[in-house]
């Protein structure tokens, strides 16, 4: 971690601001686990597979401020960067994507920025997920810091494509062949199809058991 390269400019160190980013994570995830944990009593199953979170590396942070034109200070990478702080949950089936999306946007302490439906409408690469932007609040000793969580909900497909596409981006470091290219699109469309095939039947195995019930 150089963490040389970005400037202090105030009396905020990079010690301090990595520390209340870290502590969103974990009340993220402690959000979550609280989600899945109720979920599971109410409903005898979790929808979230699995919890990935990262802290942006300082070499991440500084190699996008400037990318985007911007000084590598403490202040822009606070204003500017908005996934330094990063949550990936994986779930079963897209229901659950949603259905996760919903109950954290519905807690009243969290504040969603934006939310980008790359699921409703998938990028150009191909590439699905949904997005949210959010500010969670941390209650330090002297103050409470709203603080920037970059949440990207997609299920275990998905995931496997993102994965490997971004594999694939890095080994050509952006100059993917044409061929390759449209053929990571068929392998995503082909993981869409899948989704809506295992959900539909994931649909239609719970009904039999509600029926077997009653
Ligand atoms: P970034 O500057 O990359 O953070 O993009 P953005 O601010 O325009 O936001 P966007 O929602 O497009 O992307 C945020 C994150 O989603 C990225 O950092 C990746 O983790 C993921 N992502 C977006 N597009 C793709 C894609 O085409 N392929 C893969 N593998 N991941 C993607
Ligand atoms: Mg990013």
């Amino acid at each position: 971690m150089d963490k040389r390269n970005i400037r202090n400019s105030d009396a905020t160190s990079w010690e301090e601001v990595i520390l209340i980013y870290t502590s969103a994570l974990k009340a993220i995830e402690t959000k979550l686990e609280i989600l899945n944990n109720e979920f599971q009593h109410v409903h005898s199953y979790n929808p979230i597979e699995h919890i990935k979170s990262r802290i942006k590396t300082s070499s991440s942070i500084v190699k996008k401020l400037k990318k985007n034109g911007h000084e590598a200070t403490i202040e822009n990478m606070v204003e500017h960067v908005n996934d330094i702080a990063g949550v990936r949950i994986i779930c079963s089936f897209t229901s659950d994507l949603y259905a996760v999306a919903e109950m954290l946007a519905s807690q009243s302490d969290l504040e969603v920025i934006s939310v980008k439906d790359y699921i409703k409408s998938p990028k150009p690469s191909g590439y699905r997920s949904f997005h949210m932007l959010v500010r969670v609040p941390i209650y330090l000793s002297n103050r409470i810091e709203s603080v920037k969580v970059e949440i990207q909900i997609r299920t275990v497909a998905m995931d496997f494509w993102a994965s490997l596409e971004h594999k694939i981006n890095y080994k050509f470091e952006g100059n993917v062949p044409e061929h390759v290219r449209n053929e990571l699109i068929e392998c995503a469309d082909k993981s869409a199809e899948l989704d809506a095939m295992m959900l539909s039947l994931n649909e239609e195995v719970n009904q039999i058991k509600v029926e077997k019930q009653e």
